[in-house]
């Protein structure tokens, strides 16, 4: 009577093993839906506006303002290095950088307070010089053309100026980061961020109304002539930089005059940065 039982025993153990393994496949297996709804991860654009396409930058087929949106700014993240041949567009921040070579056009301007800048940003700026001038605004450059190693000198020396405040290296460098950018992170490297204050003004003096007169200019009519404030008030959180309303970009009227409709100088969140990114993948 025991090897029937037996034979029965085995025939149940095996059942009931049959039956688990099924279930755990059930579970456990990949099927076609969950595979499917992965999302698919586009590889980041490369950076850079060749000259040939440049021409197309007039038409922008998506205006719709999210996607020029920036995300909060970190400063943690690897950084991308700049591809470009011509960096004239590329999206210069904290985690995007030139090389420490690249060098753009340059003449020496001769409007007031001088300096070096590219060919056509001289030509733009001498507009809007102009166009302040016939409203009794007196501008004068005080920065330009920066290469890497003067950018890197500029923010040593802001970062020794913060250390006189008892605090440490660590402090320092973090105030300076506010509004002084790393070697590689800066647009005046690009040869077309100019920093403009009043004739006779102190630079940067923000209580100052000829300062104040001149900016407020800028943030009304800079975009005709194909300039934008790249640091607005508002967004520090976005950008990383306090708000810089003498340090003005040239990007082209077209881009400037729609960064300008879309609002971006009201701190609405739209960041130059992130916005000639999504350009350049037009
Ligand atoms: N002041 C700006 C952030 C620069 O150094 O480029
Ligand atoms: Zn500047």
């Amino acid at each position: 009577m025991e090897k029937p039982w037996k034979a029965l025993e085995l025939l149940i153990s095996t059942i009931i093993v049959l039956i688990l393994l099924t279930i755990a496949y059930l579970v456990i297996r990949p099927t076609t839906q969950n595979v499917s709804v992965l999302p698919t991860i586009e590889p980041l654009p490369t950076f850079g506006i060749p000259p040939e396409v440049r021409a197309r930058i007039d038409t922008v087929a998506d205006t719709s303002n999210a996607r020029y949106l920036c995300p909060e700014f970190t400063d943690v993240g690897p950084i991308q290095l700049a591809t470009c041949v011509d960096c004239i567009y590329y999206a210069v921040d904290k985690l995007h950088a030139l090389s420490p070579t690249y060098v753009p056009p340059l003449v020496t301007t001769k409007l007031p307070g001088g300096g070096r800048m590219r060919p056509e940003v001289d030509v733009a700026l001498t507009a809007l010089f102009a166009a302040a001038q016939r409203q009794g605004l007196y501008p004068t450059v005080t920065s330009a053309y920066r290469s890497f190693s003067e950018q890197s000198f500029t923010f040593q020396a802001w970062v020794a100026t913060e250390k006189r405040n008892q605090i440490t290296e660590a402090q320092a460098i973090a105030r300076a980061a506010r509004y002084s950018a790393r070697a590689g992170h800066s647009e005046h490297q690009l040869g077309t961020a100019v920093d403009i204050n009043c004739s006779g003004c102190v630079a940067f003096d923000t209580n100052d109304p000829r300062n104040i007169a001149l900016w407020a200019f800028f943030e009304k009519n800079a975009q005709d002539y194909g300039f934008v404030v790249s640091y607005p008030r508002g967004i520090e959180a976005l950008t990383g930089y306090q708000y810089e309303p003498w340090h003005l970009r040239y990007i082209g009227a077209d881009m400037a005059k729609q960064l300008y409709n879309m609002g971006y100088i009201t701190g609405n969140g739209i960041c130059l940065a992130n916005f000639l990114r999504v350009e350049q993948q037009q």
